[in-house]
């Protein structure tokens, strides 16, 4: 997590970064700062919100062409002025920026103490800024070559930018683990943790790889790998529109992502979901068939909402292609020494394809072996660099911590997917694959249906707003969707909310049942209906308030339901996809209704970049 942000070249760089820190101030937002160099440097850092910085600045000397800037996720030390970032050195010539963390800090923090270093933070990246000042005084080096021989010392993940008085002519960054982009522009360039800072500017950038340090001037970049050699940057055209990353008229992001989501899923299908001539087309697959079609076993590696959008691959997996599936948590599978066996597959869904725990999860997959398949949303990211194959969601930059279209693109993806495999391995009918086409063809609209009235689940909203909790509960496809919901409720309105299959209910989670209680059920139309009409009644005996979602036209579960919200009949392989929609508007609507911040939920970050 944490967003960087640099420039150098003709413009005022304060302007550019302020704007830049607050596009990325999704991953991270509780400080932020800034340093330019103009006649020495000039530090500014604040704890609080981009815009609490921009207000303490008022009135301040902000000129300068070169300056780097930070918007924080704490690690190393709680939220506040002195551990906001850029950092100083003790000579006070360094100034550093860094996302990650430096795991072996502790102990070169001492041998710095000794040597009579003071720091006036509780930070990693203090320790790190002057284990590389204390390198280039000692050996006479330039700061590059300093630089260079502390990143060969240090344990742990980074994304650093460097700038020093005595060379106000570049920035110097370096990545490993963190990802950096710089935009390259007619005489300047842009750095920064995404292209989201630079899209209005330029839309040629350079994505610098792991364990490689960038030397950026105005006019040109140097990049080299941590041996000194030389690397060519490789220029790539960024596809995004400034559009795309602004609110354009909506309260929040979030809710402008829950509106986008006919489009956007229905740009995930485009040109891949061929029912007119029964195909579906996704290269990724096409180029591994038979990898993918021999898979003895598929292994669903993610983290957070992209693990609910696994789980339900998992059902549908099985399903229709009959291999079996492995959801894991990937922090749990990557450090448990998992058995990977030639044949497996490995899937990695990923919004941001930055998640750490992913990313690392994956690289000892892929060192054992294993073939690597990525879904993921976020074009050029490092989950998609690393993964053999993948297929991109295409659901644009998310913004809102919470995330909602990339998991409604996650499905589209995998329910493709699984169609795909399934028809080449012959374990679906033909009727069946043509059927689930027509269905996934037909959600886009279906969306459409349910985003076009959604004032009873705003009241809704309202009604339960003060509960201090909530459960969730569904089965067999519906029961990811409940967790799903049930993670939702907790990020944007801090209500304490469990997912639990509806079945299992009756093993614990009953006993919590009151008359004060809300219980969301998800109960579409599906193969499980009858089973979970009981579960209704089981809760309904026990005075507990039942919220459901309910297919149009059914009667039974909104006669037994305190209130219901309802979505289109859809096969139950692909109704996740409509039944996850309300509860999204659900959450949206109780954190706004609390006046909280849904955007940006206290404690979290968008891009989770640490282990
Ligand atoms: C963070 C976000 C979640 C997201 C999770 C996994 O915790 O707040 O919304 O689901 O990371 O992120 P990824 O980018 O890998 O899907």
């Amino acid at each position: 997590m944490c967003g960087i942000v640099g420039y150098i070249g003709h413009r005022e760089a304060y302007p550019v970064i302020v704007k830049g820190l607050k596009r990325l101030e999704y991953r991270g937002y509780d400080s932020a700062g800034i340093a330019l160099i103009n006649h020495g440097m000039k530090l500014y850092k604040k704890k609080g919100k981009v815009a609490d910085l921009e207000e303490s600045i008022v009135g301040k000397d902000v000129q300068g062409h070169i300056g780097i800037g930070h918007t924080r996720w704490a690690t190393h030390g709680e939220p506040s002025d002195r551990n906001a970032h850029p950092h100083l050195s003790n000579d006070g010539s360094l100034s550093m920026i860094h996302n990650g963390i430096i795991e072996n800090y502790a102990l070169i923090k001492q041998d710095l103490i000794k040597k009579g270093y003071t720091f006036s933070s509780d930070t990693d990246t203090e320790v790190l800024l002057n284990f590389i000042q204390d390198i280039k005084q000692n050996n006479n080096s330039t700061l590059e070559e300093a630089l260079r021989v502390a990143l060969k010392r240090i344990v742990g993940a980074y994304c650093i930018l460097l700038i020093d008085q005595n060379d106000p002519d570049t920035i110097i960054a370096a990545r490993k683990g963190s990802p950096l982009v710089i935009g390259i522009g007619k005489g300047e360039h842009f750095l920064a943790s995404d292209a989201t800072p630079i899209i209005e500017y330029t839309k040629e950038v350079v994505y610098v790889n792991d364990y490689e340090i960038a030397i950026v001037k105005a006019d040109e970049i140097i990049l080299k790998n941590l041996g000194n050699e030389k690397q060519t940057p490789f220029i790539t055209k960024l596809d995004m529109e400034l559009a795309t990353i602004e609110k354009g008229g909506y309260d929040h992001f979030m809710l402008k992502e829950i509106y986008e989501q006919p489009d956007t899923i229905f740009d995930c299908l485009r040109g891949r979901l061929l029912t007119h001539s029964g195909e579906i087309r996704m290269a990724g697959i096409d180029n591994n068939l038979e990898t993918l079609c021999n898979a003895q076993r598929i292994v669903i590696v993610a983290c957070g909402t992209s693990w609910h959008a696994g789980l339900i691959a998992e059902y549908i997996f099985e399903e229709l292609c009959r291999i079996p599936v492995e959801v894991e948590y990937a922090s749990e599978f990557r450090y448990r020494n998992p058995v990977i066996n030639e044949g497996d597959v490995i899937i990695a869904i990923s919004q941001s394809g930055e998640t750490a725990d992913t990313l690392v999860a994956l690289e000892s997959a892929k060192e054992k072996g294993a073939f690597i398949f990525g879904v993921v949303n976020a074009v050029g990211s490092s989950i998609a660099r690393i993964s053999h194959a993948g297929a991109y969601t295409h659901a644009g930059p998310e913004i809102g911590v919470a995330s909602t279209k990339a998991f409604t693109g996650q499905l589209a993806v995998l329910t493709m997917m699984a169609l795909k495999i399934a028809q080449a391995k012959g374990t679906i009918t033909h009727e069946r694959y043509s059927l689930l086409m027509k269905e996934l063809e037909a959600i886009p609209e279906k969306v459409k249906e349910i985003l076009a009235d959604t004032s009873h689940i705003k009241a809704i909203a309202e009604k339960y707003k003060d509960a201090p909790d909530a459960l969730f509960l569904g089965r067999g496809f519906n029961f990811p969707v409940a967790l799903e919901g049930a993670l939702k409720l907790k990020e944007i309105s801090y209500i304490h909310a469990e997912g639990y299959p509806a079945a299992e209910m009756k093993h614990g989670p009953i006993a919590l049942v009151t008359e004060e209680l809300p219980v969301v059920f998800v109960a579409t139309k599906d193969s499980y209906y009858e089973k979970i009409v009981s579960n209704v009644q089981e809760i309904k005996a026990r005075k507990g308030m039942v919220i459901a979602v309910a297919t149009n036209g059914d009667t039974v579960i909104p006669g037994m339901a305190n209130d219901t919200m309802f979505v289109p009949d859809a096969d139950e392989l692909v109704a996740p996809l409509l039944s996850t929609i309300p509860l999204q508007l659900l959450s949206y609507y109780v954190g706004v209704a609390k006046g909280y911040n849904v955007d940006m939920p206290r404690n979290l970050a968008k891009s989770v970049t640490v282990e």
